[in-house]
């Protein structure tokens, strides 16, 4: 009889849930896709059910394929997609589509935020207002839809809605909470002043919790419909850029994590919120209590390989199409790929921005235009690291996660183009280990998240900088920070033409 925990990793397009025993080892893993809706361009929503059915599928499948004894899941926490929307009327059901993170509608509201606040917002918080997060889709919703408006009782992001029908209490952890852009990051309650200012009732704000703070079991009902036991402990859980952390040993600020998912983060741990980088990145309380942590975000990471397979190789596979790039060379023959195919966030926080590819040949191969937008990405991701040198922050090594960490390429690209050492972790799991070491850390299992990081996570490899493909990177990344101020103006018109 091996007790474990699950870690539910609610993403974007996926859910996985990890069952993990007490030494870290993974026992069994499903996962269940669900669509992503785009009724216009800018728009990206779900449909929060998806995420009850799909999550309750895997847990299904570890119970009945994977044999894993329900009386044995001593706990569970969830890492969650951030910044998500989803209103509840009273009665605690679902009034309209979730609207997502990588949703753009809300360049007007995150105009006003500015206006209204200017730099208090940013003081109160740590961050700019940025479109993603979650108080300007309020403003939106209260804007454009005010009949739903005034059946809202309360708010919740993903992951605490997935909870909510889990455990039947509601609730948002404090990494999520600093998501949403309500709570003061100092004081770690939620902003009256920002309620007040922006007429954001503070009755719909949830219950703050710890992330390992247990939100009660599983209730009669959820249990029926999954097979969990009642007796399943169940913790709050956290954002998933702050759990990729934590389940990356991210416990200290000289190790930087570098996360390709659908989006694309690059992520520093802070002992304390900082104004060192003049609100440029993101200011989250971490999962882990009184630490906190800043990330610059590419919205199009993971998301630019899988647009370019879908729309140019479907006729080859993932692995296939990624030997290509292998084959081309140090700057794809000339090609260069900026990612802001949905708009970008750091650091530019321009929705209307598009993407491009400069410096097309007619030599050039579908492999040169991988490698292309694989070195694009890399290149958006040396654009976060700048903010932190110029700030003077110091970090040593670097440790990838996800798509950027699956493959040997990537690795190297990615350590010739930072200029520092990067780890790749064994048996890397990503945000669903932090979810299942908050369960492991809230059960007892451990005294503290370092003591659970030590037997959980351990290095596989270290790719060192090559320091000719480190010059040659350093060239061609001059002329990528050049295409931003170059096609801007250009991609603005061409968007407000389509
Ligand atoms: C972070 C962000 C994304 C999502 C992806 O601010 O918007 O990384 O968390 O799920």
């Amino acid at each position: 009889m091996t007790k474990c925990v699950l870690g539910i990793d609610l993403g974007t397009s996926a859910v996985k849930v990890s069952a993990v025993d007490r030494t870290g080892n993974i026992i069994a893993q499903e996962s269940f896709d669900y669509p992503l809706s785009q009724p216009q361009s800018g728009y990206s929503e779900q449909n929060p059910n998806d995420w009850v059915m799909s999550t309750t599928v895997a847990i299904v499948r570890l119970i009945l394929d994977d044999h894993i004894d329900p009386n044995d899941i001593a706990g569970v926490s969830y890492s969650g997609q951030m910044h998500g929307l989803v209103l509840l009327d009273q009665d605690y059901h679902v009034l309209r589509p979730a609207i997502l993170w990588n949703d753009t509608r809300t360049t007007a509201e995150r105009e006003e935020i500015e206006r209204i606040m200017g730099d208090e917002f940013v003081r109160i918080t740590g961050n700019r207002p940025l479109e993603g997060f979650t108080l300007p889709k309020l403003l939106w919703v209260k804007k454009h839809e005010p009949e739903l408006w005034q059946q809202t009782a309360v708010f919740l992001t993903p992951k605490d809605y997935v909870r909510y029908r889990m455990t039947g209490q509601l609730g948002i952890d404090y990494s999520d909470a600093t998501g949403t852009t309500l709570l003061d990051i100092h004081t770690n309650e939620w902003s009256t002043e920002i309620c007040d200012r922006l007429g954001i009732p503070e009755n719909i704000l949830p219950p703050l919790l710890h992330s390992d703070d247990q939100t009660g079991t599983i209730t009669a009902e959820y249990a029926e419909f999954s097979g969990l036991s009642q007796a399943t402990k169940v913790f709050a859980g956290g954002a998933d850029n702050a759990c990729g952390a934590l389940g990356a040993g991210i416990l200290r600020p000289e190790v930087v994590l570098s996360s390709i998912g659908t989006s694309g983060v690059i992520l520093k741990y802070e002992d304390q919120p900082t104004d060192a980088y003049h609100g440029q990145v993101q200011m989250e309380d971490h999962v882990v209590n009184d630490a906190y942590y800043s990330m610059g975000v590419t919205l199009a990471a993971g998301y630019s390989l899988s647009w370019f397979k879908k729309t140019f190789g479907s006729d080859v596979t993932f692995d296939q199409m990624v030997a290509g790039a292998a084959e081309s060379g140090i700057g794809a023959k000339g090609l260069l790929f900026t990612p802001y195919i949905v708009g970008e966030r750091t650091p530019y926080a321009d929705a209307n921005v598009r993407g491009s590819f400069i410096g097309v040949d007619a030599t050039q191969n579908r492999g040169d235009f991988t490698r292309a937008v694989i070195e694009g990405v890399t290149f958006s991701f040396r654009d976060l690291l700048e903010i932190y040198r110029q700030a003077g922050a110091q970090f040593q090594q670097v440790v990838a996660i996800g798509g950027g960490a699956k493959n040997p390429l990537w690795l190297q690209i990615q350590a010739d183009v930072f200029n520092v050492p990067v780890q790749k972790l064994a048996n890397e799991q990503g945000p669903g280990l932090g979810a299942a070491m908050i369960a492991a850390v809230g059960l007892g299992w451990y005294p503290d998240y370092q003591a659970c990081s030590d037997q959980f996570v351990h290095v596989d490899k270290v790719y060192q900088p090559i320091p000719a493909n480190v010059e040659r990177y350093n060239q061609i990344y001059q002329l990528y920070h050049e295409v931003y101020p170059q096609t801007k103006s250009l991609t603005h018109a061409l968007q407000a033409l389509k």
